[in-house]
């Protein structure tokens, strides 16, 4: 088969860790017999300095017509790039959030991993962390509190602000059959995320995924309280397999989530709407400290090309490859400098994608 891949690298390390995605995905078609065409976009920084916008017209209409979309990162150092002295919507990461919305994606899929080799870089005990765990966190993207009505007033003297939390049906129903369908691939467990106690939108929620779990007659749903999910993942992460919640519950708990793994530079993400078309990229930024020298880790950016290969072009068993190959390469004991410990074999950017590439 042919794929039509819309590459976007970014800034900083973007180009880098993009560049060793790519050489996977090419061996992975050679092995398999798909081919990937890429067509490079150009957003973020490098889209400012060159159209004087973080993303043009051209770029997103690119990447609609492609099969899926590869990220880096984008973004410059905030305190010394002249990009942050431009007003917020011209800045690079305007680009983001514009395709984001362009594309109309709805769900944000962010899995996290403790691979067991990796156990040294894990804030949490030995005996919490066991064999490692690996659940993912679906997160509502385009509802809820950050995109309701709000406002600031006066008055008589008395300065007031509110925002809106606000979902309905249908908007509970796609994220929910989302996670459904992604539990199908998984361990088959979704544990809802909600506020129901208190909050009227939550116990809509709580009734919608109630009948979209009737779909799913596989799946093992449970429920639970934000408050009490944000202990849990501390407490025993291994107890989940899908997490399923509203956008500013997902986004606390996604990056509570990601940092109970301890390792940035593992971290892949997907960004999916209605149709097969994706975003995949890494949950990290564009490390401006360490672009350009070989120093980045492209693990993260070759688990979100797995993550495309596996939700956008339904090549589970390559999927599965790429997953395996990085596992036997931390088991051989290659590290970089972000998940290097004692005793272990220190590799640069190109060093790492390549041994990948050689496990496939
Ligand atoms: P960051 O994630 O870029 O870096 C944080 C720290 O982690 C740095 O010390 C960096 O060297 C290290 N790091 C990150 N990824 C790594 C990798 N693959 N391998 C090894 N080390 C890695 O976050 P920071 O510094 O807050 O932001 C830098 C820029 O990235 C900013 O302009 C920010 O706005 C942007 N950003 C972009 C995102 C995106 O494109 N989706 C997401 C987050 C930040
Ligand atoms: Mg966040």
């Amino acid at each position: 088969m042919n794929y039509n891949i819309a590459v976007i690298p970014g800034d900083g390390i973007g180009p880098e860790i993009t560049i060793e995605a790519r050489k996977v995905l090419d061996k992975i078609g050679e092995k398999y017999g798909h081919h990937f065409n890429y067509t490079e976009v150009l957003m973020g920084g490098i889209s400012i300095d060159t159209y004087g916008v973080p993303l043009t017209e051209e770029a997103l209409a690119a990447a609609k017509k492609s099969d899926s979309v590869l990220l880096g990162a984008v973004g410059g150092n905030v305190g010394q790039s002249d990009w942050y002295s431009l007003p917020p919507d011209l800045r690079p990461e305007a680009g983001l959030l514009a395709i984001r919305k362009g594309l109309g994606l709805f769900a944000n899929i962010r899995p996290a991993v403790l691979f067991h080799q990796l156990k040294a870089a894990c804030p949490l005990k030995d005996e919490i962390i066991g064999e490692g765990f690996d659940f993912v966190v679906i997160r509502e993207l385009t509802g809820g509190l950050y995109f309701g009505e709000r406002g600031t007033t006066t008055e008589n003297g008395i300065r007031n602000s509110f925002d809106t939390l606000r979902y309905d049906e249908n908007e509970i129903r796609r994220i929910a059959k989302r996670a459904f369908e992604v539990a199908m691939k998984r361990n088959k467990r979704v544990c809802s995320v909600d506020k129901a106690n208190v909050l009227d939108s939550s116990r809509l929620w709580r009734q919608v995924v109630e009948e979209t779990a009737e779909g799913y007659p596989y799946v093992e749903l449970t429920h639970m309280l934000v408050d009490n999910c944000a202990m849990q993942l501390v407490r025993d992460p291994k107890q989940f397999d899908v997490i399923l919640t509203e956008n500013m519950f997902g986004d606390i708990l996604s990056d509570e989530a990601s940092m109970v793994t301890g390792s940035i530079g593992m971290l892949a993400s997907a960004s999916l709407g209605e149709t097969k078309l994706g975003l995949y990229e890494p949950s990290h930024g564009s490390a401006p400290d360490i672009a350009g020298q070989n120093k980045a880790n492209p693990i993260a950016t070759i688990l979100s090309a797995a993550m495309m290969l596996r939700y956008s072009f339904d090549l589970e068993e390559a999927a599965d490859k790429i997953e395996g190959a990085v596992k036997t390469v931390l088991e051989k004991g290659y590290r970089t400098i972000d998940i290097m410990s004692e005793g272990k074999i220190l590799v640069g950017t190109k060093k790492m994608g390549d041994s990948i590439v050689a496990e496939i």
